[in-house]
């Protein structure tokens, strides 16, 4: 009978070990990518080749290491080249199982003719090509995954994330050949919270290579991750993650501990000391129904903890599956439709860096088309990654970027449509200066404004414009302003991170001298760029149309002989006639003065602009030095109006 509870007790056992192997034996599907520009014919030598590679790497899918290299095919111009990757933690038979999952879903379920293509699920991660790819160091395509729950100090979280997942950079990558290329640690965040972290390069990689491509990864976890419990950068060949909670198997990295048993039920199994004698029957009438509450409390118990997991992995599955990017991608048939085929009627204009046409989505949401004309310097990968972060910035007085679209050579951003035209509609026309009376001027530099502040200090991304001007200023029904191609130079892969560019994106006339001159840029060369447009607004003249005759040479130094003078109200649009706030417009003309000051650091922040525009209490400085245009001849001005040059990264 003891013998009878004994073999009761290894049954719950064995359920409760059934219950934990089926809760891991679902390796869980994390993402895939297979471009569908090459793609191979149904029957060919290919897809044969493909098959045979999968099965190779399915049945080695056990060897210790976690990581197999195969080539199929004797002509190499059809040969396929794939791998695997388990993580560094799995047993032999849990990286069998994420394997074979991953050889029959992609093919069956994802990537059914594709010739290139990597899936990555928690587990492991599986590639294949039709070009060589092993021991080539790649971060493309790239992937990030974040949680969606908020850490609290998320400055102090991120800051450990990047000390710890570079500490561990040297251990994956000095690993020695033919060993894993993985390492994995845990440190302590707060009392209650301990950060796991882990990376893992392809063994394949050199040392040097295996350093780069963690290093870089690490480098993505501000833009993508700041802010969230935990995150994930997938690159072809590297794998950072960190987490609260641990993702991997402890024991199976750390030196070996001695492992605590199972202690909970080996208490309920010892029989009672010399009771030997006492009967079965009384063992049964005292035992059984000790163990059937046992066995209840432990499917209740089981049944619980099964629910609270599977809850906790859905969280984290939605959490992990919320994918911007695919969120922001529209496809190029949709952008046809929208815009009838790009039709010259639907044009709405061509900007610096293409033309922008009107579109309706078949929803009826109105939208507006800018089809990019000049390549840009970097990746697929990489603009992606910036449209997302672009996108992230939202702001009433920003044109919303609503997405993009990817086609061959085509490159296209979607962006809100903002009803009415430019500001430079309204301004230089004057018949149309009627729409923009005193207050609306005022109201649309109040707005420009807020939307610099917004870019400059108060989003995540700290933007500097480049090319603040009127016509970047879009308006909408209530002449509200809203300002537009902010994050070009980010999207299109000017280094941001300089402050120093050979390459000039901007429109003369609003660049700062020190822009002009030295490719210096900072948000106080936006300052200067706003400065002029204050000017512009206020006087309804273009600064480039002072490149003419003799008088004063640009609007800059018309403005400041005017406020030397003390004459300033002949320098205002006199289309305003009298209707507007004197002390409003000499405000305006003084902060514009301010702004254009030669010396960047004489110049005010958009802060400090912001403050002075809506605190009247606020003493202004006078207005020193303004960087006259003329002692900056550093490139040809023309006198021509249709000769605006604006000078793009090619
Ligand atoms: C690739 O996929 C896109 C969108 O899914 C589709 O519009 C296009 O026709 C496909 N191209 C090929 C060559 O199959
Ligand atoms: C591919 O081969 C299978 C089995 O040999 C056959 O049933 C199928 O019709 C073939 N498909 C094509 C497109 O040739
Ligand atoms: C592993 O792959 C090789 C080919 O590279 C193949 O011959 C072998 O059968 C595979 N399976 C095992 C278990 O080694
Ligand atoms: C596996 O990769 C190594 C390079 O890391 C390469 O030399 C070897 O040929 C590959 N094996 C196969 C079967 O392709
Ligand atoms: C480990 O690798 C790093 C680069 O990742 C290198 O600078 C360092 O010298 C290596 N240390 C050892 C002990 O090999
Ligand atoms: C983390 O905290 C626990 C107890 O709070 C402590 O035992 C452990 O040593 C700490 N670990 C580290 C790495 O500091």
């Amino acid at each position: 009978m003891v013998s009878l509870s004994i073999s009761m007790v290894n049954l719950v056992l064995l359920w409760l070990s059934f219950l934990s192997l089926t809760s891991e034996a679902v390796p869980s599907y994390r993402f895939h990518i297979c471009s569908n520009k090459t793609t191979f014919i149904p029957n060919s030598t290919y897809q044969s080749n493909l098959k045979d590679l999968l099965l190779s790497l399915s049945s080695n899918s056990t060897r210790e290491i976690g990581f197999y290299n195969n080539t199929v095919g004797e002509n190499p111009e059809i040969s396929v080249y794939g791998l695997f990757l388990c993580r560094g933690d799995l047993t032999p038979d849990a990286c069998q199982d994420c394997v074979s999952t991953a050889t029959n879903e992609i093919v069956q379920q994802y990537c059914p003719v594709e010739k290139v293509a990597v899936i990555w699920y928690d587990g492991c991660m599986l590639r294949y090509s039709n070009r060589l790819i092993f021991s080539v160091m790649e971060d493309q395509p790239r992937k990030y995954l974040w949680n969606v729950l908020d850490i609290t100090q998320p400055d102090r979280f991120l800051k450990l994330a990047q000390t710890t997942l570079s500490d561990l950079v040297p251990l994956a990558a000095n690993a020695s050949s033919g060993a894993k290329k993985f390492a994995t640690k845990e440190v302590n965040f707060t009392v209650l919270q301990t950060m796991y972290s882990l990376v893992q390069c392809t063994p394949d990689l050199s040392s040097f290579d295996c350093d780069r491509c963690l290093r870089e990864a690490i480098t993505n976890v501000p833009t993508c991750c700041s802010g969230k419990q935990g995150a994930r950068v997938m690159y072809p060949s590297c794998t950072i993650r960190y987490e609260v909670f641990p993702f991997y198997q402890i024991q199976a990295v750390a030196p070996p501990v001695p492992a605590p048993g199972p202690t909970p039920i080996p208490l309920l199994l010892p029989p009672p000391p010399g009771k030997s004698h006492i009967s079965s029957l009384k063992i049964v009438a005292i035992v059984a129904p000790i163990i059937v509450s046992v066995v209840l409390f432990f499917m209740g118990y089981c049944f619980l903890i099964r629910r609270k997991a599977s809850k906790t992995i859905q969280e984290e599955n939605a959490a992990n599956e919320i994918s911007i990017v695919e969120s922001l991608q529209f496809d190029f048939a949709t952008i046809e439709a929208a815009t009838n085929k790009f039709s010259d009627d639907n044009k709405l204009g061509e900007g610096g860096f293409g033309q922008v046409y009107k579109g309706i989505l078949p929803n009826g949401q109105e939208i507006a088309v800018k089809r990019l004309s000049r390549s840009s310097r970097q990746g697929v990968g990489e603009f992606k990654n910036e449209i997302v972060l672009v996108a992230k910035l939202q702001h009433k007085n920003l044109v919303r970027l609503l997405g993009f679209c990817l086609e061959g050579e085509e490159k296209i951003l979607v962006y809100e449509f903002v009803p009415n035209k430019s500001l430079d509609y309204f301004l230089y026309e004057p018949k149309r200066h009627g729409k923009l009376d005193w207050s609306k001027r005022y109201k649309i530099i109040g707005g420009i404004a807020r939307g610099m502040l917004y870019l400059h200090e108060d989003s995540r991304l700290k933007i500097v414009h480049r090319d603040l001007k009127a016509s970047n200023v879009l308006l909408d029904e209530n002449m509200n302003p809203k300002i537009s191609d902010f994050g070009m130079a980010k999207i299109f892969g000017v280094d941001q991170s300089q402050g120093n560019t050979s390459r000039v994106v901007g429109t003369f006339g609003y660049m700062s001298p020190e822009y002009v001159r030295y490719g210096r840029f900072s948000a106080k060369s936006d300052v200067y760029s706003f400065g002029i447009l204050i000017l512009v607004i206020l006087s309804g003249k273009k600064n480039t149309s002072f490149y003419q005759s003799d008088g004063p040479a640009d609007l800059l130094s018309f403005a400041s002989k005017h406020w030397e003078d003390g004459t300033l109200l002949e320098f205002l649009d006199p289309t305003l006639g009298d209707s507007y706030s004197r002390n409003e417009v000499i405000r305006c003309l003084q902060i514009g003065l301010l702004c254009v000051q030669k010396n960047p650091v004489d110049r005010p922040r958009m802060a400090s602009i912001d403050l002075m525009l809506n605190n009247y209490s606020i003493t202004l400085p006078s207005p020193q030095n303004p960087a006259y245009l003329q002692t900056e001849q550093s490139m040809p001005l023309s006198i021509n109006e249709a000769s605006i040059t604006e000078v793009y990264p090619r």
